[in-house]
């Protein structure tokens, strides 16, 4: 058999984080304010976070250090393993070669502190006392948790309401590293007041958290606003996965054909595909496939419409270009919390728009099958957000099977699902069902996208 565990020691531990926009064919369209309409600038963005997130988002610099400070808190973890998921290979019968980098390792259990650590960091560096946050499935919130607390920060999380409900452990996590945790739609701001009025037992959505969020962060001096996911500055930071993945497939003899990650705003597949999508981008490998995974029930990449959008439901964070559901969209109560958000990054949108990378949705009902086909070969639990990836690999390995290519597949195995045992629980006694797409309360939300300056 060959080798199944490709190890880093942590001097291999990458020392620069990648910034794809210095590779991109045409530049990203800018944020807009929104307020004015107008293209943002630095300034205007100073109120949520501190200058040098700022300024790495629009950075057009291909390497970027990663702060010593930093990179002590990310050894607690990394280097992460890759792995050879041999069994599941036999399970299928397929000549597929399939591999996974598994960043269920970090301390909350996902790849989320890849850049909460760094976030933290140069909130500190700047003098910022309290940071706020949302959280969809409690990954991002009880990521950002630790690492508030690693450099004594103070931090409070709106955690959608359904998942709050779904994940009490996780809301005690938070607690643990010493984190204030509330649902969302929540009485302490006025976003979550006036939903609560028009709907008391609204299930909150991501973009709602973040309008909580953001109100509450705007509103005081010595707070700051953090993001887990879509931003230039996130999806950079989560750049070490792919950079440790190169070193780890040539170990393993090999370089991917096939590159898959599960997507809610596109912060881990970003992070594990865009160091190997810059081969693609600079020529060197032309046919390398990069498939982006989302749920059916909020199919942003494959039903959405680019356009210009509010990044949250109240219409207080910056207007990204993207492919968008509407951000007044509240998407079906499926587990796979933080797959759960009506936009995407602009950078993932931007490569799906110039055909650089594919998209697909997939239904509940088949991602933990094959979840469940993960562990019971792989050993791993998956997060149900996880789950999405998997089921595309399984699907993908199966082509191979039918054709007979022995294709080699790496996808990003985003988090462990330890606190998502009622989902399982859910699945295995058969009290799962898929939803269909909400054709019609997109078709409603996507009329109130903000009107923009023409050309933009
Ligand atoms: C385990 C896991 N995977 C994936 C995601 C999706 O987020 P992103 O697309 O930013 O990686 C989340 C978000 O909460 C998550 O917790």
């Amino acid at each position: 058999m060959e080798q199944s565990k490709f190890v880093l020691t942590e001097d291999k531990l990458p020392t620069r984080w990648y910034n794809i926009q210095a590779d991109l064919p045409e530049p990203l369209p800018p944020y807009l304010h929104p307020g004015t309409k107008q293209p943002l600038g630095p300034a205007d963005l100073a109120p949520l976070f501190p200058m040098e997130l700022i300024m790495q988002e629009v950075s057009q610099e291909r390497y970027i250090d990663i702060p010593e400070e930093v990179q002590q808190v990310l050894r607690l973890w990394r280097p992460t393993a890759l792995f050879r998921a041999h069994r599941l290979e036999k399970l299928l019968d397929t000549p597929a070669k399939i591999f996974y980098k598994y960043e269920g390792t970090s301390p909350p259990g996902s790849h989320k502190p890849n850049t909460a650590v760094a976030q933290a960091y140069y909130n500190k560096k700047e003098g910022i006392k309290r940071i706020t946050t949302e959280t969809g499935a409690g990954q991002w919130g009880s990521s950002l948790a630790f690492a508030c607390q690693l450099f004594d920060i103070e931090c409070k999380v709106y955690m959608v309401r359904v998942s709050y409900n779904q994940k009490p452990y996780r809301r005690i996590m938070m607690e643990t590293w010493g984190a204030t945790c509330v649902p969302s739609p929540s009485p302490d701001t006025k976003a979550g007041r006036d939903m609560l009025e028009q709907d008391p037992d609204c299930p909150g959505s991501l973009g709602l958290a973040i309008s909580e969020a953001v109100e509450d962060a705007v509103m005081r001096e010595d707070t700051h606003y953090s993001l887990g996911s879509v931003l230039n500055h996130v999806l950079m930071h989560q750049s070490v996965e792919g950079l440790e993945a190169l070193q780890q497939m040539e170990m393993a003899g090999y370089y991917p054909d096939i590159i898959i990650g599960c997507v809610g705003g596109g912060s881990n597949a970003a992070g594990l595909t865009f160091p190997f999508l810059q081969d693609k981008l600079t020529g060197k490998k032309p046919d390398l496939r990069v498939i982006y995974v989302e749920p059916d029930s909020c199919p942003t990449l494959t039903k959405g419409l680019y356009a210009y959008d509010y990044g949250d439901v109240a219409g207080m964070a910056p207007i990204a270009k993207m492919f968008t559901l509407g951000h007044t969209f509240m998407p079906p109560p499926v587990h796979a919390g933080g797959l759960r958000y009506h936009g995407m990054a602009p950078a993932i949108c931007h490569l799906h728009k110039l055909g650089f990378v594919e998209a697909r949705s997939v239904p509940q009902l088949a991602t933990f099958e094959a979840g469940i086909q993960f562990a019971r070969t792989e050993g791993i639990i998956s997060a149900p957000e996880t789950n999405h990836a998997i089921r595309a690999v399984i699907d993908e390995a199966l082509k191979c099977k039918e054709s007979g290519e022995s294709k080699v597949i790496l996808f990003n195995h985003s988090g462990h699902g330890h606190f998502d045992m009622a989902a399982y629980q859910a699945y295995l006694a058969g009290q799962l069902s898929d939803y269909a797409y909400p054709a019609d309360l997109v078709q409603e939300a996507l009329k109130h996208l903000p009107e923009v300056p023409a050309g933009l």
